[in-house]
Formats: C-alpha cells, structure tokens, sequence
C-alpha cells in the first residue's frame, strides 16, 4: 500500500524546488478574478470567451441588477462597481487570495494567469492600477501624481490587481452614490502619499499588465506569434496581459478583440465562426424561426427582375418568411407586382409600399423594422437592398445560425475594394480604412468580424428590436444617410455588428448610368455590370465552349457556337418590336454610308436604338475570341461593325437571295426558335451546297463575308423569324 503522506510530500518538495531556484510564485489558484456586469453585453460575452480561453474564474458581480452607474460619456460615474465590489469582499475571507478587479464589456485577455501572477510579482507593490497617460475625471490633482520614471503617470480604475486584504480595506470606506466616480475614488487613495503607501499601490506606468487604449491607440499594435496573438505596447516594448478599451475606444476594443487572444490567427484563421452556431439541420421547417424580410428599391436599379428569381430560389421555407416591400420607384412597379402576383401567396405574408404613397428611405425602413418588433413571431428582420446580389442561396440560413445580434454577408463590388462594411470609423464618424480591410475584402483573412458599420444587406435579431433597439426612429439622426444613422444608433447601445466573409455570398450592383428610357434597360449594363449582364444574357454554356471545344462546324470555315441566352434573344426581339421602326427593306437606305443597301432586309440597326456601342461591346467580349481561336492569325477589335437585326416573314420578306456580305467575317444570331416560333428557315452557303436548315435559338453562326461564302437566307414558310447580324470589318 501507498502511503498517503507522499502526495503531500511531494507536493512540498516541487514547492521547495521552485523557491530555491526563483522566487516563489504565486500559485494560480490564489487569483480570483471579480467584474461587474449587469448586463450579459455582447462585449461581456466577448470577454468570458477570453477568459475561458485561459482558464481565468471570473467571479461576476452585479448581473440583473439594475445599472445607475451613469454612462461614462456625460458624466463621471462607476461607483456602483466600487459598491458591489465591497459587498462582496465583506463576506470573503480568504487572506491570502489575489485579486483582480477589471471591466468586462470592453476588455479582452491577451495572456494568462501565470504571467500576470508574474508581472504582479515583479511590481513588488500590494496593489497595483492600471495607468493613463490622460488625467480623468479631476485635471486638478494632476499635480498630487507622483512623478513615474517612465510610461504613465495616471491611475485608471478600469483594472486593478492586488492583495485581498489590501483591496477590502481600501474599498470598505466607499460612501459614495453609485453615480460618483470610481476612478476618482481611487486617484484620491492613490495621490494621498500616506494612503498610498499604506496600502502599498503602485501603477503600471509601462502596461505590463494593462493596457488601456484611450490615449495609447498609437503606441498598440497587434502581434501574431506562434498561433496566438497578442498586442505589443511599441512605446514601452511590452506585451500587456489585458486589453482594456476605456473611454472612447470602443471600436479599437473590437478591432483588436477580432484577433486576441486567438479568435484569428494566420495559422488557424477563425477559431470561434463555427463554435456556438445555433444550427437549422435538426428543426422541421415549421419550426424555422420566423424572418421577416423588407427589401428596398430606392432608386432605379438594373435587373430586379434577377433579384426576385433569386429571392424566389432563397433556401429557407416561404411559409417562415413574411416580406415588406418598399418600393420609391414607378419604373420597377411592373417588376414588384409581377412577382407579388405569381409568387406572393407562398410566404407567410407580404406588405408592400408602392411610389405613389410617397415614403421616405429612412421611414420605410423605420416602419419594417416595426412591423417586426410589433409581430411577436418574428425572430429576425432580414434587410436587403435590392442592388444586392446575393448568389449564395444559403445566405440567410447561413447568417440565422451565426446567432449574432446583427450580422451582414460581405458582397463587394467587382473588381473594387468597396464592400458593404467599414472596418474603421473616422474621428467624425464616416469612412476610415482599418489595417486588415483590404484582407478581408479580397479574402484573404476569413472570419465573423466586428465592425462599426454594415449596410445593404444584413440580419437582426428581433429580440434587440424589441428591447436595446426599441427606439422607433432608428434610422433617423440629425441629417446624416438612414445606413449611417442606423449604425451610429446600434453602436452607442454597445451592440456588436458583425460580417462574415466565411463563405462568398455575392456582390453589389452599380446603380450608376442606369437610363429607364429602353423597354429592356437591363440590356443596356454590359459597361456598368458586365458580370450581371454575362449571367443574364450570355448563353450558359458559352465559357465551355473555349475549354471544351463545343463550337460546331457545320460548313467548311463555318462556326456554330451558343452565344445568348434565350433571355437575351426575346429582350432583343421585344426591344426592336417596341422600337418598331423596321426598314422597308428597298434599296435606298440613309441609314448607311452611301446611302444604297445592295441586299436590302427588313431590319432594325442597332444605332437605331442606341445600342451600338453596347454591341460592339459584346462582340469583342464574346465573339472575337472564338473568331481569333477559330481563324487562326487574324485579330479583330469589331470596330465600326454593321449591326441589325433582321425580321423574316412569309409575306414580308420570308427569304434572301444568295450574297456575299460586305465583312471580312459575319455574325449570325439565331433570335427564336424552329418549330415553335417559325417554320422554314436557315441558311446555305452555295459553293459548298451546305446549308444550316435548322438554326438553334441564341447559337451564332460566325462565317467569312466576301469571296468563299456566297449564301442565301432560306425561306421562312410560317410565323416570324428573327436574327441579329454583325458585318464584322467591313
Ligand atoms: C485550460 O484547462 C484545460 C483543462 O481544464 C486544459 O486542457 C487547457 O490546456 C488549459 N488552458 C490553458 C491556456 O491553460
Ligand atoms: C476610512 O475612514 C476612516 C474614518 O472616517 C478614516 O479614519 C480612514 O482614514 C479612512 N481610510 C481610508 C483608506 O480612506
Ligand atoms: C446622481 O444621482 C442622483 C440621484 O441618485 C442625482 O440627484 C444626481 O444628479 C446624479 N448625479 C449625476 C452626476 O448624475
Ligand atoms: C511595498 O511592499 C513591498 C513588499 O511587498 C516593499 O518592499 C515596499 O517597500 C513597499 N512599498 C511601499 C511604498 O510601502
Ligand atoms: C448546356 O449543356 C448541357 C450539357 O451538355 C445541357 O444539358 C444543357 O441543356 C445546355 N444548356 C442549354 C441552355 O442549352
Ligand atoms: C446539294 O445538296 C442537296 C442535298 O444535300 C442535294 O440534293 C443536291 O443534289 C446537291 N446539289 C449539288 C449541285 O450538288
């Protein structure tokens, strides 16, 4: 048998050990961690993660209770924590305990109870306070400091760590009002010499312990070492073990708090997106929670119609969703109603503001956000401008079980650094660019990251609506943008705003250059939107094509690849027949040099409609590089083109005799289909009796102009046949 007297035996001895060859630490059992917070913040939330993260036992005073410790902005105040702190003490008794007393909502660890046990030690001061290089509350005492050799010269009461006993007898005189100031309280102990030395305080004048921002944002910069990360002090060449953003550095807090202690790191990425997840996968769909959707058009915008089929394709079950919608534009009201009318009946309610009741942005937003606060089923507002493109259909799946208070998907605009969020604030409250933004906007940094500002499109919880956020004007605030005023108004309720690049979701339409003068303005975006226009109109398997050699060759030097999609074949068709100014097809024609059409059509010029540039535009985008794979050594730009498109119709004109066209290569596009639109059709090239009898909707036919390929346009036999023309290098 063991005897049982050798476990403390040894204990002793690896004490004995320790002592002989360093002085004595303290153990971390001895260290009791004490904050105040009545509220569970999403900063305090924050911090009991840091905490956990080292094992640090946080003793938390104060929670439910009712706060009257003022607001630190107004006022001075805090002394609540000092009233709370000295109940709590009263019934301790354990002498020989450590104590660190220190904020919460604003405050992270960046290191562990060994090492500040360490630094405490090696300050060989019964107590020690955090410093400041600002004197506050009471600039008159400033001369009552004691002179510090180095580093900072003023208390702060946010943090300090000490002695028990110490601390008990020095908080046991508090009589203040929960009100007064506790940092006051405390300067006055410190600056009285006898006090000071009776309870034995110090500072930590270089921020080996603590390191508040205010006043320091300069001298703290993030350090990424060995998978943790901590803040380095550059004035003083310190690593503090707590963060602490005082006063009015909340936002810096957040920068920093996204990294330290290891929420990322450049080993890891994010350690914390998929921790407390509250995930959908095992709930029926009826037990969803219940989102509330309000989408709004505030200005003319490209392709809402796209916007809707995607809302349509959202995942999430419609009988969860209710929708508010606000349109400001008579130009989209077709859009809005043709979607409400086809679609409405599938969510569990929809709302919709038209033009004509003359709403402002920032009321219709002020209203949705209403409406849900007022439904106690709604779980979550859903907002969602409509110049958003949310390709990832998961998205608001995806943001429900990030369970954060507000959470936006990152969109960005292609090809630029602008994104629906902003990593830092200006000193006046707009724009400022914070040093991980480009990072995380080209993604190369992926997590959930706490920002001041998102816009366009985001989650929140209605929860907060209906308690922090209850103010109905959230989005109304002396002059500034409704996004602006919501921001401002969720970040002075210390509610943290997150967005997650943790998987694409999709980007953000330019609304600028958007004419509402076409019947299909949406043809027009290849400049402005070229990617959405791509999606829109160009054929879906035209990027195979190139990779994997689809393009047909039906006729010597022939080519037959698929260009448009059929939604750009009937937007081209509907747009000339709302044109309507088809030519009469004779000979004489102004519309071109000289005046004299040798092969007259009955056609439409692009120019006509405004149309050319966009067209030349689409053919060196996406015919010039098939022309150049596929006629090996000739380059075109398809500059000063011939572009129609040309109508066939049994007693119009049904067919065209055999030509040659005046191009060096000409393009043939194929507007509607055989069968269902027309019959007949098609075209033969006669030096090599072949011909194309059954031409294929939104396929081209690309085939050399002058000399080899004389060819004839085939007779339309029924209904109406149209084709959009290219004489490419005339
Ligand atoms: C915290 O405690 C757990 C077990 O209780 C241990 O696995 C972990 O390493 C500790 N972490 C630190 C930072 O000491
Ligand atoms: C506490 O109050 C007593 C009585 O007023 C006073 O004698 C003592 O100096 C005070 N102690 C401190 C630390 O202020
Ligand atoms: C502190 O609270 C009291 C009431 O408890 C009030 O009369 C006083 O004006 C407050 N002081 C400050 C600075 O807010
Ligand atoms: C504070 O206490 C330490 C021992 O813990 C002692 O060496 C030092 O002289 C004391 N300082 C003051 C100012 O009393
Ligand atoms: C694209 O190609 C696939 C596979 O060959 C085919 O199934 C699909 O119908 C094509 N899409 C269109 C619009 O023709
Ligand atoms: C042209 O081709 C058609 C059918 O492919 C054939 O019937 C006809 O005889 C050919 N004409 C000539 C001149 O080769």
């Amino acid at each position: 048998m063991r005897p049982s007297y050798l476990l403390p035996w040894i204990f002793f001895c690896a004490l004995w050990t320790l002592a002989n060859s360093e002085e004595q630490r303290i153990p971390q059992e001895k260290l009791l961690v004490v904050t105040v917070a009545t509220k569970e913040t999403d900063g305090f939330r924050r911090f009991l993660r840091s905490a956990k993260h080292f094992n640090y036992s946080v003793k938390v005073l104060g929670r439910g209770q009712k706060w009257k410790g003022g607001d630190y902005m107004s006022a001075p105040g805090g002394g609540q924590k000092v009233r709370l702190l000295k109940e709590a003490l009263q019934n301790m008794k354990t002498e020989e305990q450590i104590l660190l007393f220190i904020d919460s909502y604003d405050v992270v660890f960046a290191s562990g109870p060994k090492e500040l046990l360490k630094k405490f030690q090696q300050a060989k001061h019964k107590v020690v306070f955090s410093s400041e290089s600002l004197i506050w509350p009471d600039r008159h005492l400033e001369d009552k400091h004691p002179h510090v050799r180095e580093g900072n010269r003023f208390l702060g009461s946010g943090g300090f760590i000490g002695y028990l006993p110490n601390i008990k007898e020095m908080v046991a005189n508090w009589t203040g009002a929960d009100n007064n100031s506790d940092q006051l309280f405390f300067t006055k102990i410190y600056t009285d010499p006898d006090k000071r030395k009776f309870f034995n305080i110090t500072l930590d004048s270089k921020c080996r312990l603590f390191q508040n921002l205010h006043g320091a944002l300069d001298e703290v910069v993030l350090k990424f070492e060995n998978g943790r990360v901590r803040a380095r002090n550059v004035m003083h060449d310190t690593l503090p073990a707590i963060i602490h953003g005082n006063g009015p550095t909340k936002l810096q807090i957040n920068y920093l708090g996204n990294y330290i202690p290891n929420v990322w790191t450049f080993e890891t990425g994010c350690t914390v997106c998929d921790k407390d997840l509250c995930s959908l996968a095992a709930l029926k769909e009826s037990e969803y929670p219940l989102v509330l959707i309000g989408i709004f058009i505030q200005q003319p915008t490209p392709f809402v119609t796209v916007f809707f089929e995607r809302l349509l394709k959202l995942q999430y079950p419609k009988n969860r969703l209710k929708l508010f919608i606000y349109n400001k534009e008579p130009h989209h009201e077709r859009q809005v109603n043709t979607f409400l009318k086809e679609h409405g009946s599938l969510y569990q309610d929809v709302k919709s503001v038209n033009p004509d009741e003359g709403m402002e942005d920032a009321e219709s937003r002020n209203q949705a956000f209403d409406m849900c606060r007022k439904d106690k089923d709604c779980d979550y507002f859903f907002s969602i401008d409509v110049e958003v493109v949310l390709k990832n259909e998961n998205t608001l799946k995806i943001l429900v079980e990030q369970n954060l208070p507000v959470v936006a998907p990152m969109i960005t605009r292609v090809g630029r650094l602008w994104s629906n969020f902003w990593g830092a604030l200006s000193a006046d409250g707009y724009y400022a660019r914070s040093e991980d933004y480009v990072d995380i906007v080209q993604g190369r940094r992926l997590g959930v990251w706490n920002v001041p500002y998102v816009s366009s499109v985001y989650l929140v919880k209605a929860s907060l609506l209906r308690s922090e956020l209850s103010d109905y004007e959230l989005f109304t605030l002396h002059g500034l943008d409704p996004d602006m005023a919501y921001c401002h108004n969720i970040r002075e309720k210390e509610i943290f705003m997150y967005v997650t690049n943790m998987q694409p979701f999709g980007r953000i339409l330019s609304t600028e250059n958007y004419q509402t003068s076409h019947l299909h303005n949406d043809l027009w975006q290849i400049f402005e939107n070229p990617l959405d226009w791509q999606e829109r109109y160009i054929h879906e398997n035209y990027s195979l094509i190139m990779k994997d050699k689809l393009t047909e060759n039906p006729c010597p030097d022939v080519y037959w690849f698929p260009v448009f999609s059929d939604v750009a074949c009937n937007h081209l068709v509907e747009e000339m027949e709302n044109f309507g100014k088809w030519s009469g097809g004779g000979n004489v024609d102004t519309r071109i040099q000289g005046g004299y059409e040798n092969v007259p059509t009955i056609d439409i010029h692009m120019n006509q409609i405004n149309f050319e540039k966009e067209w030349q535009k689409f053919l060196v985008e996406f015919v010039a590089p098939i022309t150049e794979k596929m006629y090996p050594g000739y380059y075109t730009k398809c500059s000063n083109p011939l572009n129609f498109v040309v109508r066939y119709k049994p007693n119009e004109q049904p067919l065209l005799t055999p030509h040659h066209d005046a191009s060096t290569f000409t393009v043939n596009i194929a507007l509607n289909s055989k069968d269902v639109d027309y019959q007949g059709g098609g075209c033969r090239f006669l030096r090599y009796n072949c011909s194309i009898n059954a031409p294929r909707k939104g396929w081209a036919l690309m085939h050399p102009g002058r000399l080899t390929h004389y060819h004839e346009g085939l007779p339309t036999t029924a209904g109406t046949r149209y084709i959009a023309v290219s004489f490419v290098d005339p």
